[in-house]
């Protein structure tokens, strides 16, 4: 079976998502798998190019891999005659010039989430990448994950009747980095460094609302930094000036209410880091990252409040599991899948910058209601 390599440049990639998620988990797993088959029988092979600011770092992650192309160089890299995709996993606040610099060495863009610091310059990268003529696209793994998978299955099957509300709990404890040393970047709690819960994760709430249930229509979002002293990677103690929690109430269209708490000040009393709870009509479902569980309206009990007494039922035990019905591969690998299919047969793909903006926009809309004190209604992005 004949093999076509593709050359992909991987900008982030000692980071965390860059190097386990879309290197290992997603471009790797590809190669171990023999290749990307096509229509035509070829096996789409990626050659990746990894680009980064540490020569050392990029030597060892090469070599624990078994590959040879690495560079601090992302100029000389975006010249490469073999390289058609340029991939950003870098902190969020350095990827708009590098995006700008891929579409203007004619590449192809697919990029991690947020695509931009602010509405205006992800409208732009949207109107450049057009303009060029490129393919591109944003990463939204969430919607690739079984739990949510499985809720879309049953949003389309018609499982809830009318959707009432969605209820996301989404969130763990962050450690402050003082007696146990912090999970998440420190770059994550400065606002100046491009941090916040916000900016990080109303782009991924907005396209699980979008395009599982109905486009949002407004905001309203209450947010706090809890925890104002942590201690970064260096063990010294910093102001955390992002917001590390947000309480957002968003307008959907035909009427459903979404309410998605996010935290890194949370501790977890759910089965997954995120759940929702959907509420319709005709029943509801409660979906993780993994599975999802469903009451219909024929089974559903009748408590009655009474506090006098201690709970009769066990509510938990009222619920069904939603079967797999088929397999689930790794999100974000099934995402490449479709990009690099998106990029060498033009098969659809819906993930674009012009989504990526629609998600920047509800983290600034989120963060101006926040400021403002008031909902806000979404204005559609002139693209
Ligand atoms: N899709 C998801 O679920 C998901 C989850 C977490 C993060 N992300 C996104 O992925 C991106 C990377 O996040 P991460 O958690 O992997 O961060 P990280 O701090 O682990 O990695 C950041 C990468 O950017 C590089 N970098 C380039 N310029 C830098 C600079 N000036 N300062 C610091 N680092 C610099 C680092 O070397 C590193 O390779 C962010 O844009 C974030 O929003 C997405």
């Amino acid at each position: 079976m004949s093999r076509l390599p593709i050359g992909i440049v991987l900008n982030g990639v000692t980071g965390r998502m860059g190097y386990r998620q879309h290197l290992v988990r997603s471009l790797l797993a590809i190669r171990e798998e023999g290749g990307l088959p096509l229509a035509d029988g070829t096996r789409l092979w990626p050659e990746p190019i990894l680009v980064g600011r540490s020569e050392a770092k990029l030597a060892e992650i090469a070599q624990r891999h078994g590959l040879t192309e690495w560079t601090t160089d992302l100029t000389a890299a975006l010249a490469r005659p073999d390289v058609q995709i340029y991939f950003d996993a870098q902190v969020t606040q350095q990827r708009e010039k590098a995006i700008r610099a891929a579409i203007e060495a004619g590449k192809h863009v697919y990029t991690e989430k947020p695509l931009a610091e602010d509405t205006a310059a992800a409208v732009d990268l949207c109107r450049a990448a057009r303009a060029a003529g490129i393919k591109h696209g944003v990463v939204q793994d969430k919607l690739f994950l079984p739990g949510l998978r499985k809720l879309k299955r049953l949003v389309d099957g018609g499982f809830f009747g009318r959707i009432l509300s969605v209820r996301g709990e989404f969130g763990y404890w962050v450690f402050e980095g003082d007696w146990q040393a912090a999970q998440r970047p420190s770059w994550n709690y400065r606002a100046a460094d491009g941090g916040g819960i916000v900016v990080d994760m109303f782009p991924h709430w907005h396209y699980v609302l979008e395009q599982i249930f109905a486009p949002v229509r407004s905001v309203q979002a209450t947010i706090a930094t809890h925890i104002p002293t942590r201690v970064d990677e260096q063990g010294s103690a910093y102001g955390a000036t992002a917001d590390d929690a947000a309480y957002g109430t968003f307008e959907l269209d035909g009427g459903a209410i979404a309410q998605i708490n996010s935290s890194w000040a949370v501790r977890v009393y759910r089965d997954e880091l995120v759940e929702f709870q959907v509420d319709g009509t005709h029943g509801s479902a409660v979906a993780g990252l993994r599975e999802c569980r469903i009451q219909h309206r024929g089974s559903t009990p009748k408590p009655v409040w009474n506090p006098d007494l201690p709970a009769t039922e066990r509510f938990r035990d009222q619920w069904q599991l939603v079967p797999d019905n088929e397999v689930y591969d790794n999100g974000f690998k099934v995402q490449w899948e479709l990009f690099l299919r998106h990029v060498h047969e033009n098969a659809a793909f819906p993930w674009d910058f012009a989504a990526g903006a629609r998600g920047v926009q509800l983290a600034e809309l989120g963060l101006r209601s926040a400021a403002e004190g008031r909902r806000i209604e979404i204005p559609s992005l002139e693209l």
